[in-house]
């Protein structure tokens, strides 16, 4: 009997459970002349925001051992470009279109949520929670259970839409903010985002990025985001979608192994755009030969 990739979260139906992360394939326009986007579960288009912001100045990105650093700083063609210019685009595909929203305020997350209540071909809002809180001296909302709790609440009562909060990793106890997540009346948590990193060169002693320190992505946070995929798994009831240096679809299984019930793909996609549609099939073989009927079985079966 063919497998049965399909899976349901956040009262979204998913043919797959494996998805393009936020901020890698933008709108999605480019990527599809590369990969074959209705093969795959959902998009999650770059960060948007109320307004258009240019993001940071060069250099933005920089190569590490196993990963890379960026400080794009979420560029974005804000909330009204966005549903008019790119989201057409958008819903000609199979996948379900998640958009990831953030706002340097707490209103702001509200505002950006609301205007997307009713607009056609959004099934979801992932919201990253790892912007500076300009009002509270630019620390990360999502470093901060208050804060943290202040953002999804004003979400959460803005839409209708499944809330997915986006947590971040540079925080000490992931688990205690997803509990807090939770408690808001989120409907899914999805990580990590990158890992706070800084690159230096030794010649000019000078930083690589204009923005001094970046995030890091890619293979090199691996083990990080699996360790925090199955803390979070274990601490909360709402789904988990797992992502951090996903390469390939071992990668994805071990991902689902530890808890999580979705994956995104990020950085893996800068070497091969292919790559998402590699671990679908992979995914499929893998379940073929372990004789594995609806990949929901994977969610959590790690064996202690
Ligand atoms: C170039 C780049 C841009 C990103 N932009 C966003 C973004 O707009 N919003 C967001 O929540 N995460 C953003 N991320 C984080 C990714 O979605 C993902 O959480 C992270 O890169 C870890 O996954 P990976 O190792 O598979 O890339 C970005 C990552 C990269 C590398």
């Amino acid at each position: 009997m063919k497998p049965d990739l399909s899976i349901r979260i956040a009262g979204i139906d998913f043919q797959n459970p494996v998805t393009l992360a936020s901020g890698t394939a933008r709108y999605g326009e480019e990527i599809t002349e590369h990969c074959d986007l209705n093969r795959l579960g959902a998009i999650i288009v770059k960060g948007i925001a109320l307004k258009p912001t240019p993001g940071n100045p060069p250099p933005r990105i920089c190569e590490t051992p196993s990963g890379m650093l960026n400080a794009i700083g979420l560029p974005n063609i804000g909330v009204d470009a966005f549903i008019r210019d790119k989201l057409p685009f958008l819903r000609q595909f199979n996948p379900k279109v998640l958009v990831n929203i953030f706002g340097s305020t707490v209103d702001e997350y509200g505002e950006v949520a609301r205007r997307f209540n009713g607009v056609a071909g959004v099934h979801g809002l992932e919201v990253n929670i790892s912007c500076p809180n300009i009002k509270e001296g630019g620390i990360a909302f999502g470093t901060d259970i208050e804060s943290t709790r202040r953002v999804v609440q004003i979400v959460r009562k803005a839409t209708t839409l499944p809330v997915l909060i986006k947590l971040s990793p540079n925080v000490t106890n992931i688990a205690d903010i997803a509990r807090a997540v939770e408690s808001q009346g989120a409907d899914s948590v999805s990580l990590i985002n990158t890992l706070l990193g800084m690159a230096v060169n030794a010649e000019t002693r000078k930083p690589v990025l204009s923005t001094i320190t970046g995030g890091l992505s890619g293979p090199a946070i691996k083990p990080i985001a699996l360790r925090m995929v199955w803390q979070v798994y274990n601490a909360v009831k709402i789904p988990v979608m797992g992502m951090g240096g996903i390469m390939n679809a071992t990668d994805a299984i071990e991902f689902m192994i530890a808890g999580a019930s979705t994956v995104q793909i990020g950085t893996a996609i800068f070497i091969d755009p292919t790559i998402p549609v590699q671990i679908v099939d992979g995914l499929a073989l893998y379940m073929e030969r372990h004789k594995i009927q609806s990949v929901s079985e994977l969610i959590g079966s790690l064996q202690c």
